[in-house]
């Protein structure tokens, strides 16, 4: 493992549910990798959420595709904790992307109690004002009511997202 641009600091967990990637997830992922030693993209699996728009198969294939050129990288998936995750994986951090005032009280609160859960801390970076507004259940809801979202996420998961909705337009 390499050191990252912030020293000691190595190995960063970015989690997520990323039904589906945006363009904002890409952008904390892409920022991230330069920061820290080794990036792991955690895609967490909740068999709570009911009828995600991509299975947690698609979700790996779209992200792995979408940073096969960051090599230090790497897309997993985890159930249950994240703190728990975070220790198996022995991360120095978890990052996360804040893109405006209001997420910042949810995040308090997770980061607190992720901290108290496994003594690892929560870095954040500020999402790029271009995709302030952006979250996969806006861009799911404008897609599915055929509004344009091209500029908002990456190019296979646009790819994926008309596959699923030409397949329900058929049914
Ligand atoms: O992309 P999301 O849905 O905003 O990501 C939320 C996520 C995955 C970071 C959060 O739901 C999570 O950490 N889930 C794992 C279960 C857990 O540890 N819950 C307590 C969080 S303090």
């Amino acid at each position: 493992m390499t050191n990252g641009k912030l020293g000691r600091v190595t190995r960063a967990v970015y989690p997520g549910s990323f039904d589906p990637p945006t363009n904002g997830h890409l952008d904390v992922i892409e920022r991230a990798a330069r920061c820290f030693g080794e990036l792991l993209v955690a895609i967490v699996v909740n068999p709570q959420k009911r009828a995600p728009m991509f299975s947690l198969g698609e979700r790996e294939t779209v992200l792995k595709a979408c940073v096969s050129k960051l090599h230090n990288v790497r897309v997993e998936h985890f159930t249950g904790l994240l703190a728990d995750y975070v220790r198996a994986a022995r991360a120095d951090v978890i990052v996360k992307g804040l893109r405006v005032v209001s997420d910042f009280e949810s995040e308090m609160s997770a980061a607190l109690m992720n901290r108290s859960l496994s003594e690892v801390d929560t870095l954040f970076l500020m999402s790029d004002q271009r995709y302030s507004f952006v979250s996969s259940s806006l861009v799911k809801e404008v897609f599915f009511l055929g509004g344009d979202v091209a500029a908002l996420v990456p190019e296979p998961v646009l790819r994926l997202m008309t596959e699923k909705r030409t397949s329900l337009q058929r049914r």
